[in-house]
Formats: C-alpha cells, sequence, structure tokens
C-alpha cells in the first residue's frame, strides 16, 4: 500500500484502481468493474443505475440490502422495496418472484430488478447453487427485469461450491463483492457489470460522494486480496467446522446450519440454560475474545484470515465455561 502508484481516480487515472478493477472484472466474468467504499456503496449504486424512481425492486425479507444498508433505496433513490421471503436456504422462491412482478398498470410501480444474496449471510452464510442462479437468471431476462447479486462473500461461495466465481456470476447484469470480510482488505467492495453500466455507474458513485482520489492505496491491498486470499477461504470454512463442532458440544447452544456450509456460524443458546448472548460477551471480554450480538439468544461468529485454530478453541473454551456459570 505505501508503495502503491496512485493518480486521481476522479479522472480514471489511478493505475493501481484501473489494475483493480481490470482484475475485478476478470475475476467474475464481467466486462468492467469499479472500486467503491463499501458493500453498502455497490449495492446502492447498483440499484440507483439500474432503477428510476418508483420502480420496484424484489428482494429477500432477510437480505442485507433490505434489512442492514439504512433503507438507502428508498431514502437516495426513491425506490421501492417488494420484499418475498428468503427460503431457509437463502433461495427466494421462483414462482413467489413471478407472483410479485407487477403487470403493467398505472396503479403499480415498475418492477425493474431482482437482488440475490450469495453467501447468503442471515441464513447462515450458505452459497446458491449455479443451477438456482441459472433459473433465476432465465426468469429474469423472460420478464424484462434485471438480477443484481449481492455477492458480498460470492468468493466463499465459489470456493464452497468448487466452481469458478464467473460462473456465479453469469445468469447477472450486476455483482457487488467486498475485498474487506474474508478477503481480508482493510476497505472496499467492487461493483461489477457491463462496460455500460459500469458507465453509469460511475456517476452514481459520484453523486453518492463515491469518487475517491489517491485511492490507489486502498486498491493496492485489494489486488493482495484477490491474487492471495480467495484460495485460502477454504480454511476459514474448516475453522468455521471446527468452531460448530467445538460449540456443539456445549449444554444449551444450539447450531444452526450444522456443519456451517461457508465461513460463519450462528448458533442459539437455549433459553432455559439461562444465559443470554450479553452474558457470553461479558463473560469472554475477560479472556480477551471480543463477541457482538443483535438478539438475546442468537449469535453470530466468522472465520477470517485473523482467526487461526487456537483462537477458534479459546473462543469455544469461553463460551463453555460462560455456559456452565462461570
Ligand atoms: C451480504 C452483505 N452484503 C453487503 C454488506 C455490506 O458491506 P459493507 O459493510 O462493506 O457496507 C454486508 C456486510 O456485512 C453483507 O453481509
Amino acid at each position: 500500500m505505501a508503495q502503491a502508484e496512485v493518480g486521481d481516480d476522479v479522472f480514471g487515472e489511478d493505475p493501481t484502481v484501473r489494475r483493480l478493477e481490470e482484475l475485478a472484472a476478470q475475476r467474475v466474468g464481467m466486462e468492467g468493474a469499479l472500486f467503491v467504499a463499501s458493500g453498502t456503496m455497490g449495492n446502492l449504486a447498483a440499484v440507483l443505475t439500474h432503477c428510476q424512481r418508483g420502480d420496484e425492486i424484489i428482494l429477500g425479507d432477510r437480505s442485507h440490502t433490505y434489512l442492514h444498508e439504512a433503507g438507502g433505496v428508498s431514502a437516495l433513490g426513491g425506490i421501492h422495496p417488494h420484499t418475498v421471503p428468503n427460503q431457509p436456504d437463502g433461495t427466494l422462491d421462483l414462482q413467489t418472484i413471478t407472483g410479485a412482478i407487477r403487470a403493467v398498470d398505472d396503479h403499480f410501480p415498475v418492477s425493474r430488478l431482482i437482488i440475490l444474496e450469495n453467501t447468503h449471510n442471515m441464513s447462515g452464510g450458505i452459497p446458491l447453487s449455479v443451477d438456482y442462479l441459472q433459473q433465476v437468471g432465465r426468469l429474469a431476462r423472460q420478464q424484462g427485469l434485471r438480477l443484481h447479486i449481492d455477492g458480498a462473500r460470492i468468493f466463499n461461495a465459489a470456493i464452497a461450491l468448487g466452481r469458478p466465481a464467473a460462473e456465479l456470476t453469469a445468469p447477472a447484469d450486476s455483482i457487488t463483492f467486498c475485498l474487506s470480510k474474508g478477503l481480508c482488505a482493510p476497505v472496499g467492495s467492487l461493483l461489477c457489470g457491463s462496460s455500460e453500466f459500469i458507465r453509469l455507474a460511475r456517476r452514481t458513485r459520484k453523486q453518492l460522494g463515491g469518487g475517491m482520489r489517491q485511492a490507489g492505496i486502498l486498491a493496492a491491498a485489494g489486488i493482495v486480496a484477490l491474487e492471495d486470499m480467495v484460495d485460502r477461504l477454504a480454511e476459514d470454512h474448516q475453522r468455521a467446522r471446527r468452531l460448530a463442532a467445538g460449540l456443539r458440544a456445549i449444554s444449551g447452544v444450539q447450531v444452526e446450519q450444522d456443519p456451517p456450509p461457508t465461513n460463519m456460524v450462528y448458533f442459539r443458546l437455549d433459553p432455559r440454560a439461562g444465559k443470554t448472548t450479553q452474558d457470553l460477551i461479558q463473560a469472554l471480554v475477560k479472556q480477551k475474545v471480543k463477541l457482538t450480538a443483535r438478539n438475546p439468544y442468537r449469535m453470530r461468529m466468522v472465520a477470517h484470515y485473523w482467526i487461526d485454530d487456537a483462537a477458534v478453541d479459546r473462543a469455544v473454551e469461553g463460551i463453555a465455561t460462560a455456559m456452565a456459570g462461570g
């Protein structure tokens, strides 16, 4: 990062950003890519580029874009979210999607875009299969809609399924993926799509205040993320399984997706055990294990580059002690 060659990326003159964008586009099999500050900005720029005010997007009721992106699509784009239930495996039922598509009628918003999330975070990091993605891609094309994939963790999906990422993105018009999270870069995501889509998205990014200047210092870490951090994701998946095996053995703890399909482990505490996630958080701070939770009985832990086997074992031990009342 310190040695990155930089230029003004608002003018498209930062060679390191350009190299990252070319590499990203190539890895996901798209014509172009755009470096953005975050996954949230990538998804928002995608929706604002695909849609006009009053258009409707069809997305899962447990999708990150619907739940955890501060309602940006409505607040900034005047775009109407039409949620359909995420099934337990993170997919959206094809018939339900079809039923959500509006007839052409002045009473209705205009259905414009379907969004899928791969891997699906809230369902436990489940990868969506190539076959399913192709089916949704076909449905979108037949109905004249576009398909965006929130692929924050698309490389986790690719590694878990043993398929190239480009196969998972082929049915989509656009995809966002994150360089942070499992790929370990400090900052940044890529929005990818056709050359024309990326040309338009560049303008959207500028409107969002996301045109960065000498961003090559950040893009340099992104290049390391794509070149060196993808294949090792298999280790994180293995560590998530180690974590699940440890948690499974603790009385009062129930692992949701067991074994975990990728890098994350969601687990629940049996209320009869008399402990909440807050109790665990407080108990483990003393052992320098830092946890977060949004729910008193459900918690997520994610394996990544900085978590080794010993760290997994320390977390399991701490939770076992806390659940036993220590
Ligand atoms: C599935 C998914 N999409 C998008 C994001 C947003 O990424 P960022 O935190 O970089 O805005 C996240 C973040 O956790 C995520 O899990």
